[in-house]
């Protein structure tokens, strides 16, 4: 039997590490909810991410981000996928970190490729064909301590199939 804690669990990390896909299965395995801030976004703005930096700015998206992220972690027993910047507020770490554990999932920067190249859908990554290996390593590298600081433990998840990252989750947290 499932004991569902009471705390959310938080997954953060850089785009393409997995976080949608792993929480949505660690949800459905628990019986938790399952939250995706990039999806409350672009249900708030009524806009999806493309339009909101195409239109609006990124500043804009990290405002709708922001109040996105007050609410949602005020549930309990719930999973939450955290966008891949939403670390870069302190502010939004400390809602994070309030009542969520949270879980940091890494993968190299081959792995990030392979896993976002298929779409456009992340306008971070929208640069030359040439570029695009440099631009997510130095995203990530610029990001490590604010991710690393956010964590309560990390997962690597470049050789880890959905269900071990799940089952590797369910066992660090005895749930
Ligand atoms: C972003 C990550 C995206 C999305 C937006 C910005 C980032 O979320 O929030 O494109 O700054 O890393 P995912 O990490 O879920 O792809």
């Amino acid at each position: 039997m499932t004991r569902k804690p009471r705390r959310n669990i938080g997954l953060i990390g850089f785009m393409g590490t997995g976080k949608s896909t792993i929480g949505k299965a660690l949800a459905e395995s628990t019986g938790m909810k399952f939250f995706d801030t990039d999806s409350l976004v672009e249900k708030l703005a009524v806009k999806t991410i493309t339009q909101i930096f195409r239109e609006d700015g990124e500043d804009s998206f990290r405002r709708l981000e922001s109040i996105v992220i007050e609410k949602v972690c005020k549930n309990e027993s719930a999973v939450i996928s955290f966008g891949g910047g939403s670390v870069l507020s302190p502010l939004n770490v400390e809602m994070m970190k309030s009542r969520s554990i949270i879980i940091l999932l890494r993968a190299s920067v081959k792995t990030v490729l392979m896993r976002t190249a298929s779409n456009n859908l992340r306008p971070l990554l929208v640069v030359d064909a040439d570029n695009i290996e440099n631009r997510i390593a130095s995203l990530i590298e610029d990001r490590r301590t604010a991710y690393e600081n956010a964590m309560d433990f990390a997962i690597d998840t470049d050789h880890l199939e959905i269900n071990d990252a799940v089952e590797t989750i369910r066992k660090r947290l005895d749930i």
